[in-house]
């Protein structure tokens, strides 16, 4: 049997905290200049001490399900992306998040694909919807960037922020809701973003933790042209299997890495900036959560609405990437 899958709820959470560009400028030698000019962010949110990848989760979720209506008793399953869980490992960050919704006894895990975790995790609740294994699935991305950034390399430091993102995806009739989706990986570039250090093939030992090797680490310049190729491309394939052509987008929301990528992403696909979600001056990169807060968003302010046709698209470490056609059904703000 084969079902649909639609978004049927969205919701969000990011610190309270905000950092400035001109609060890095005390920070590294940087400029709010250069990180505007290079970049398009202005700010980004970070977390306060104490509060984790898992809280925030916890709270987009408890929005999401608000916004759709229904409570946690009604989720089958809880998919979560992140690479900043709340602890090195194990147990998966989503078991946290299940137990302080008042979720047991469903599945709860996470999945690593980096910022296109969110793509990665709808298909992936899109598949146990489709077979009619769950009926609703929590579908979140959610970071603490700001937990495994090297706060000494300028040249990263400046990129990212923290925050979260959750989709409640639900059965739907076919043809409605994800219309067509297309993942990929390609792990002979996984060297050019990655945190070396702190896993089982270098494990933290006193002297690792003396080094950044525990840091994020990024080839800056190859990752932009891997981005400014990949989104296009990915974007493209989705909507070829879904046999609609960029023209008729309503709106792109891509992963929200730098400014220049998204905008040479839409030029390469002939999509007007006006048709392109952007919130990326605000939040900086969070990962996998920046396509569900970019969701949200465009809900909320009203640029995505019923009968749209919608395309996500996302790229991170791995290298890993993906995008999503869907037509949006209505989803309460
Ligand atoms: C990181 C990035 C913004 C750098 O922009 P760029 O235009 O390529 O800049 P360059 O790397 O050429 O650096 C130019 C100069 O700025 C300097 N610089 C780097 N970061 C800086 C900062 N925060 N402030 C001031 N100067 C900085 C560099 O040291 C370099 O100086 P040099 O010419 O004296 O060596 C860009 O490469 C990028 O966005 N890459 C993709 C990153 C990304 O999206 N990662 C996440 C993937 S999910």
């Amino acid at each position: 049997m084969t079902f649909g899958a639609c978004i049927a709820g969205l919701g969000m959470d990011v610190p309270v905290r905000i950092v400035t560009n001109k609060d890095l400028e005390a920070v590294v030698d940087t400029t709010d200049d250069w990180i505007v000019t290079r970049t398009g962010i202005h700010e980004r949110r970070i977390v306060a001490d104490g509060q984790s990848t898992g809280d925030l989760a916890v709270k987009a979720c408890e929005d999401a399900l608000r916004s759709a209506g229904i409570t946690i008793a009604d989720i089958e399953m809880i998919v979560l992306s992140t690479c900043t869980g709340d602890t090195n490992m194990l147990p998966a960050t989503a078991t946290f998040v299940q137990t302080a919704l008042g979720a047991s006894h469903i599945p709860a895990f996470d999945i690593s694909a980096a910022c296109s975790g969110f793509v990665y995790g709808l298909d992936i609740a899109h598949q146990f919807i489709a077979t009619g294994r769950c009926r609703r699935i929590l579908v979140v991305g959610a970071e603490a960037m700001s937990r495994v950034v090297d706060w000494t390399d300028r040249a990263s430091c400046v990129l990212f922020g923290d925050g979260a993102g959750a989709a409640v995806l639900e059965r739907c009739p076919p043809g409605q809701g994800i219309l067509s989706t297309k993942i990929a990986s390609n792990g002979a570039g996984a060297c050019l973003l990655q945190i070396p250090a702190g896993g089982s093939r270098e494990p933290l030992t006193a002297e690792t933790v003396g080094t950044d090797r525990q840091f994020l680490h990024m080839d800056g310049k190859a990752v932009y042209s891997f981005a400014v190729e990949i989104m296009g491309e990915a974007a493209m394939a989705a909507l070829d299997a879904a046999g609609i052509s960029p023209s008729e987008i309503d709106l792109l929301v891509p992963h929200q890495a730098n400014i220049r990528i998204i905008k040479s992403a839409a030029d390469r696909m002939g999509i007007p900036l006006e048709k392109v979600f952007i919130n990326v001056d605000r939040y900086g990169n969070t990962s996998a959560a920046s396509i569900p807060i970019a969701l949200t968003e465009a809900v909320r302010t009203g640029r995505l609405k019923e009968g749209d046709l919608v395309v996500t698209v996302g790229f991170g470490a791995g290298l890993t990437w993906g995008a999503n056609v869907m037509r949006w059904g209505q989803v309460n703000p």
